[in-house]
């Protein structure tokens, strides 16, 4: 190592510990570089000091930087490739405005619809966290640039989420929280985030066995552990537990890590453990070889690339879409000016001129588009807080051929630190949508949103929907482009809409004890309603194309004892080239044990030009068979049936296939007869 610990006193390894401030580790009296680490996940959010004339500090700002996809939109995309480029380009950035280390991704699974930092994470299904995370990391630390994949572990909502305990068995950890990390883990991150929350009992921060028995010990994680900000309560505890680098600075903790020292409580071998990783951190982030590739429009249109496969088309009755021409009034304030995620640490600060989305609509239509404007101008009368001229925009309405009204949340009610209190838009944007669906022949609703949405009051009353999502600065020129067909949406959500809130099997963490019980185990998402057979308004992993695609001669070939070859063949049997998000799920037809009916065991995003077929071949082995037995502590495969479905949802399955696995004896216990 470059830096050698034995140069450093106690005290100084002591302070390496702690950062200097909020956001860098100490210099060490400039015996070494200080490292810098800033948000965030979708797009650099670095802070930096504000200097007056004289050049005295007189706060902070934010830079501005590239507005890139929230991690839910990212996951639409079902693009490991779209997800590595967003990480290449968040960490340009961060080497123009040097930042060493991203605080992203955030790989938490979406248990609730109504936690507030859903849009900061992918999915409530493991795989597809897991997947796009790892592709994100690669894409950051090809540049030499580090990341911190958070939050470890089970953070899966905001209200009380410094205090409230993650109460959770084994087994729903393992098959349901843990995998997104143990993937994403792959990538080698240079660092992982702890998370705020006690874990049965115990806080992250000083949760040995979460992290060093798992995360280390048995997931080989070598990185530096990273408090959250502030999660850290007792720093001796956090020290001894694995934590290596405490943020932000605060004095207090210091000095009492201090004085464990002294009392024998903590070894120095214990602090030179740490010290060595945060010095490792140090070394890796002094990399000379830092590039700026991409220019500022570059970067908007990696921005707009990936905002194109983001959009998901939910909703398309009798074709409204794609929008052929004629009067068209496009109202509410997110079509003037979008919101490009949710609140806190994540938000970026971006200093892209967005263009009204009629406009945009209106240059891709050309002279067979009319643009009707309520009030002789473009209004912001619809936005997140509601409709404020009904009247005016009726009457637009009632002028026009096609309705597209811009509807959704923004960084005020989706946000870190608290969660929604309903799935429901605001009343008064419901109202705007019955109003206006009353007065317009087609209307369009297009919604801004990280995460599910109650759509209950106003589904069957419009033509279609379409799903922009926080899908980052380019997200509207990515809407205009799907409302005109110049590009065929090829976006799956990656969450499940219920019919309604009241189907939702956790809605609300309870606010009324210190501890929240995991009790719907591993029946989380899809995997709950497809256990209780619940209709869903729209299921996991769909989304509507301009084209269709036919599924056939599906083939699986045993290659070792469970470990299949399964491949298949999709075409695009319409009219224009398309791209299509392939899903293979697997069942366990018979278990001992409760299972979900279906998951996920891998996908594949596929483009083809219209009348083109392709062969899919994707393998499958051990893990995706297997529960995880508490009895075995360990994963484990029951002899018997299996079903292998291949679907353009988890409830649109075009294929399937039994295989019968039959192991050895004495990799089985004895089933009752
Ligand atoms: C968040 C982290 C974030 C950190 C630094 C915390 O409140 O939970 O995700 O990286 O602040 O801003």
């Amino acid at each position: 190592m470059k830096y050698d610990l034995k140069l450093l006193t106690v005290d100084e390894k002591i302070q390496l510990l702690m950062g200097k401030n909020t956001w860098q580790t100490k210099d060490i009296d400039g015996k070494m570089p200080s490292v810098f680490l800033s948000d965030g996940p979708s797009g650099l959010r670095r802070v930096a000091i504000r200097l007056d004339e004289d050049g005295k500090p007189i706060g902070n700002y934010t830079m501005p930087a590239t507005a890139m996809p929230a991690a839910s939109s990212l996951s639409y995309t079902w693009s490991p490739e779209l997800a590595r480029l967003d990480g290449e380009v968040i960490a340009d950035e961060c080497i123009e405005k040097n930042a060493d280390v991203l605080l992203a991704p955030g790989v938490n699974i979406k248990r609730t619809p109504l936690c507030g930092r859903n849009f900061e994470y992918f999915s409530e299904d493991p795989l597809v966290a897991g997947k796009l995370a790892k592709a994100f990391i690669e894409g950051v630390q090809s540049r030499n640039v580090g990341t911190s994949l958070k939050h470890f572990f089970v953070n899966n909502a905001e209200n009380d989420r410094s205090y409230k305990s993650t109460e959770v068995d084994e087994r729903t950890l393992r098959e349901i929280y843990l995998p997104a990390f143990e993937r994403a883990l792959e990538a080698k991150p240079w660092t992982v985030m702890c998370s705020y929350n006690p874990i049965n009992g115990v806080w992250a921060s000083e949760n040995n066995k979460i992290l060093r028995k798992l995360l280390r010990e048995e997931l080989g994680f070598e990185g530096l552990i990273v408090s959250d900000w502030g999660a850290v309560h007792d720093m001796p505890r956090a020290v001894k537990a694995g934590v290596d680098l405490t943020m932000p600075y605060r004095e207090l903790y210091l000095n009492e890590l201090r004085e464990a020292y002294a009392r024998g409580e903590v070894t120095e071998a214990e602090i030179d453990e740490c010290c060595e990783r945060v010095l490792r951190l140090i070394e890796l982030c002094e990399s000379k070889d830092k590039e700026v590739k991409m220019s500022r429009n570059e970067r908007h249109g990696a921005a707009k690339r990936i905002a194109d496969e983001a959009i998901v088309l939910l909703k398309n009755d009798n074709n409204t879409l794609p929008l052929k021409g004629g009067k068209i009034y496009v109202e509410g304030g997110f079509a003037k000016k979008p919101p490009i995620g949710g609140g806190g640490s994540s938000l970026v600060t971006c200093d892209y001129s967005f263009v009204p989305l009629g406009e945009l609509v209106a240059n891709n239509l050309g002279d067979c588009c009319e643009l009707v404007s309520a009030n002789g101008r473009y209004t912001t009368t619809v936005d997140s807080k509601g409709a404020r001229a009904l009247p005016n925009i009726i009457a637009a309405a009632l002028r026009a051929d096609t309705v597209v009204l811009a509807v959704g949340n923004d960084s005020l009610c989706e946000s870190e630190s608290f969660d929604r209190t309903t799935m429901r838009l605001d009343k008064r944007q419901e109202d705007a949508i019955i109003a206006l669906s009353r007065a317009a022949k087609k209307l369009v609703v297009v919604l801004y949103t990280g995460t599910a949405i109650d759509m209950s009051a106003w589904i069957d009353k419009v033509s279609a929907v379409v799903l922009a999502g926080y899908a980052g600065e380019a997200v509207n020129e990515a809407v205009a482009d799907v409302l005109t067909g110049k590009v065929c949406p090829s976006g799956k959500i990656t969450e499940t809409y219920p019919l309604s809130e009241n189907d939702v099997p956790v809605l609300a963490v309870d606010t009324t004890r210190p501890y929240e019980v995991y009790s719907d185990g591993v029946l989380v998402g899809y995997r709950h309603y497809d256990y209780y057979d619940k209709e869903v308004l729209f299921p996991f992993g769909h989304g509507l194309s301009y084209t269709s695609f036919e599924y056939s001669n599906l083939k699986i070939d045993k290659q070792g004892e469970s470990d299949y070859m399964v491949s298949f063949d999709v075409t695009n049997t319409g009219e224009v080239d398309g791209k299509e998000v392939c899903q293979i799920y697997v069942s366990d037809l018979l278990s001992m044990v409760i299972r979900p009916v279906r998951e996920l065991r891998a996908f594949e995003k596929v483009m083809l030009r219209s009348g083109e077929t392709k062969r899919i071949s994707i393998s499958l082995s051990y893990r995706d068979f297997a529960y995880y037995s508490t009895a075995h502590d360990s994963w484990h495969v029951e002899n018997g049936e299996f079903e292998i479905l291949i679907g353009a949802s988890s409830r649109d399955i075009r294929l399937s296939k039994r295989i019968d696995i039959q192991l050895p004896r004495e990799k089985q216990h004895t089933l009752p007869q």
